[in-house]
């Protein structure tokens, strides 16, 4: 199975799950950076954070050919109820038909739309799975290495004929 990572990390927690599932996957990783957050920026404020930066800033990330992957992954870090604005942008960048997603975000308190706000964009698309990580102390067992490796695992089965013997997946020791 070929596989993409896409996602989109402020603080490092959506980054780290992309990590992991780019070892689980043995993806290719694609990971979004705003290189100029826009005219006309919003103010997002989260604890100590306030950041300015428009609904869909200009971005960058390695090249990426939708055709080329069986399941492309989407990860973000939920802001404002919604999602970040660098995942916004790459879904608007880009056509996407007939091609299997399964979505991530990372969260504290409240996901919001969004999982939705995602999914309203892949129309014509395959959702195989979906899967919400809290990131606060209390509940960052959510986030274990186990609980990634054994969504990894599901999503392979999801993926007809990626041939990847179940097992080995588990233990990161994909081979095909
Ligand atoms: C600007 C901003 C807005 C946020 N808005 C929300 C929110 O609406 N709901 C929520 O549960 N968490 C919210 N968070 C918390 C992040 O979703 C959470 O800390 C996540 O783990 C961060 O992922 P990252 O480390 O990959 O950036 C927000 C964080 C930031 C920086």
């Amino acid at each position: 199975m070929n596989a993409a990572v896409v996602f989109f990390s402020y603080e490092g927690n959506t980054r780290r799950i992309a990590d992991d599932l780019v070892e689980d996957l043995d993806a290719t990783a694609i990971p979004l950076t705003v290189t100029d957050t826009g005219d006309d920026p919003e103010i997002y404020t989260w604890r100590n954070h306030v950041i300015h930066v428009s609904q869909t800033p200009t971005i960058r990330h390695p090249e990426f050919e939708p055709e080329e992957y069986d399941l492309i992954v989407l990860g973000t870090p939920v802001w404002s109820g919604s999602i970040s604005p660098a995942l916004r942008s790459f879904l608007d960048s880009q056509e996407f038909f007939r091609r299997r997603f399964a979505l991530f975000c990372c969260y504290e308190r409240r996901v919001g739309s969004a999982l939705s706000d995602i999914r309203d964009r892949l129309a014509g698309n395959t959702i195989v799975d979906e899967a919400r990580f809290c990131t606060t102390e209390r509940y960052a067992a959510s986030m274990t290495r186990d609980r990634i490796r054994e969504w990894a695992r599901t999503l392979c089965a999801d993926i007809p004929g990626s041939g990847v013997p179940q097992e080995e997946v588990a233990l990161g020791r994909k081979t095909t």
